[in-house]
Parts: structure tokens; C-alpha cells; sequence
């Protein structure tokens, strides 16, 4: 039988620049509060759980659980207000046409996101009709760099974690797939330094071409390793 090809898309900073609207939310909430919080912070909470940025934001500093909660609520109603504009015109360049060839070429596509509002954030960019399997942050306990966002997305998708490859624009995300014993695509700056299959600059680089190359490496389909670069880092 064909193995199954599938691509698992993180969502935010990869199919649509929602990691801005997730840093300017955390920036005005820092802000009121008087934290020290800038774009050089933001990298460490980049792709993991709005809890765990929190901590993260607050490093030693403690709060009472109900100020801890308020913040979140807090940052997540800012958050809400910027994705409430979003449109379809919102989608990374080229991510349509990409989407489009992936299904017309018979690749089984998901999204795994950490986010709690990637639901809104997919219908707000009408792309649902693209994946077979749309898994967010509700979905799992443990969230990135933990592998089981992206393997609940394997699993509903069919395929065999081994022969599934994922695109992520955060560290955390490619370490989730690298515990996942998936192939990882790395997207833009902040993950150049991940140790990913290939790096891209942005999604407009990746076609049904370069999808199908990665999965006709001999090593598709067995476990990754972290020296293994197909294509160099650029
Ligand atoms: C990830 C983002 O996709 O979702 C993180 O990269 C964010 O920045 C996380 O913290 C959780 O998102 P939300 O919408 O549930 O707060
Ligand atoms: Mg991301």
C-alpha cells in the first residue's frame, strides 16, 4: 500500500503572521504592568503555550494564580481584538497556491497549532477546506516542543509519524517534530538555527516539487537525525 504523504503546517508565523499580533498583545500587556519586554524576549515564546509565555514573560517574578489568570485573560482579549481583522489577504504570500497544488497533488495536509484560537484564526483566513484535520491547542495537554500536537495531527491524518513532514517557523516547533520523529521544513529567521531537513526563508519558497524531493530522500520515512540536512541550511 502508498504511504500516506502528509504535511502538518504549524499555523501562526508560518501560514499567516499571527506570531505579530501574538507579540504585540504580550507587548501592551507587558507594558501596563511595567515588565521589561521587547521583540529580543519574545523569542523565547515563540510557539509554546500562552501559559507557559506567561512564565516565561515573567521569569522570577510571582504572581497569585487569580493575577496569573487575569493576565491571560487580559492578553488573550487583545489578541482576540487583532485576529478579529484578519481576512483572507492575510494568508502568507503564496500559501494559497501552495495549499492548492499540495491537495491537488494528493498530499494529506493538517494544521497543529498551539493556539486555543486557531479555529478562528483558520476560518478568518477561509482556508479549512484545506485539511483534512485541523488540531489546536485544546486538543492535547502537553503542548511544543512535546511531540503529541503534531502526532494527534498524524494520527488523524493516517499516516505513519515517520513519513509525515511539518513546517514550523518556531525552535519549539521544530524540536516537537523532532520528537515526534518527523521531517522538519524551518520557516524564516527564527528557527535558522533549528536543526531542521531544510530551512526556508518564507512559505512562497516551498512547491509540490520540493515536497516530493524531500520525500524521495532515502531517509523519508525512517527516523530523522539531527545531522540530517538534505538540502543545506539555505
Ligand atoms: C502558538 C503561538 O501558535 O500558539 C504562540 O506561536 C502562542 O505564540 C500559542 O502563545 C498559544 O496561543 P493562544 O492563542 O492559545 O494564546
Ligand atoms: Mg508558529
Amino acid at each position: 500500500m502508498a504511504r500516506t504523504r502528509a504535511i502538518i503546517f504549524d499555523l501562526d508565523g508560518v501560514l499567516t503572521d499571527t506570531a505579530e499580533f501574538h507579540y504585540q498583545a504580550w507587548k501592551r500587556l507587558a507594558d501596563e504592568r511595567g515588565l521589561p519586554f521587547d521583540r529580543h524576549h519574545n523569542q523565547a515564546l515563540r510557539g509554546v503555550s500562552r501559559e507557559e509565555s506567561l512564565r516565561r514573560l515573567l521569569g522570577p517574578l510571582k504572581v497569585s494564580p487569580a493575577k496569573f489568570a487575569a493576565m491571560l485573560h487580559r492578553k488573550n482579549d487583545y489578541y482576540l481584538a487583532m485576529i478579529a481583522t484578519l481576512t483572507p489577504a492575510d494568508l502568507a504570500p503564496g500559501a494559497a497556491d501552495l495549499l492548492r497544488d499540495l491537495n491537488r497533488a494528493n498530499w494529506k495536509l493538517a494544521i497543529a497549532s498551539a493556539s486555543r484560537n486557531a479555529q478562528q484564526v483558520v476560518d478568518r483566513l477561509a482556508i479549512r477546506r484545506h485539511f483534512a484535520a485541523i488540531i489546536d491547542g485544546a486538543a492535547v495537554t502537553r503542548s511544543k516542543p512535546a511531540p503529541d500536537l503534531f502526532l494527534e495531527a498524524a494520527r488523524r491524518l493516517d499516516a505513519h509519524p515517520q513519513t509525515a513532514i511539518v513546517i514550523e517557523d518556531a525552535p519549539s516547533g521544530i524540536e516537537a517534530a523532532r520528537a515526534a520523529q518527523m521531517r522538519a521544513i524551518a520557516v524564516g529567521p527564527d528557527a535558522a538555527e533549528s536543526p531542521a531537513d531544510l530551512h526556508i526563508t518564507s512559505i512562497a519558497e516551498l512547491n509540490v516539487e520540493l515536497a516530493e524531493s524531500l520525500a524521495a530522500d532515502p531517509a523519508y520515512g525512517a527516523a530523522p537525525t539531527v545531522s540530517s540536512n538534505c538540502f543545506g541550511p539555505f
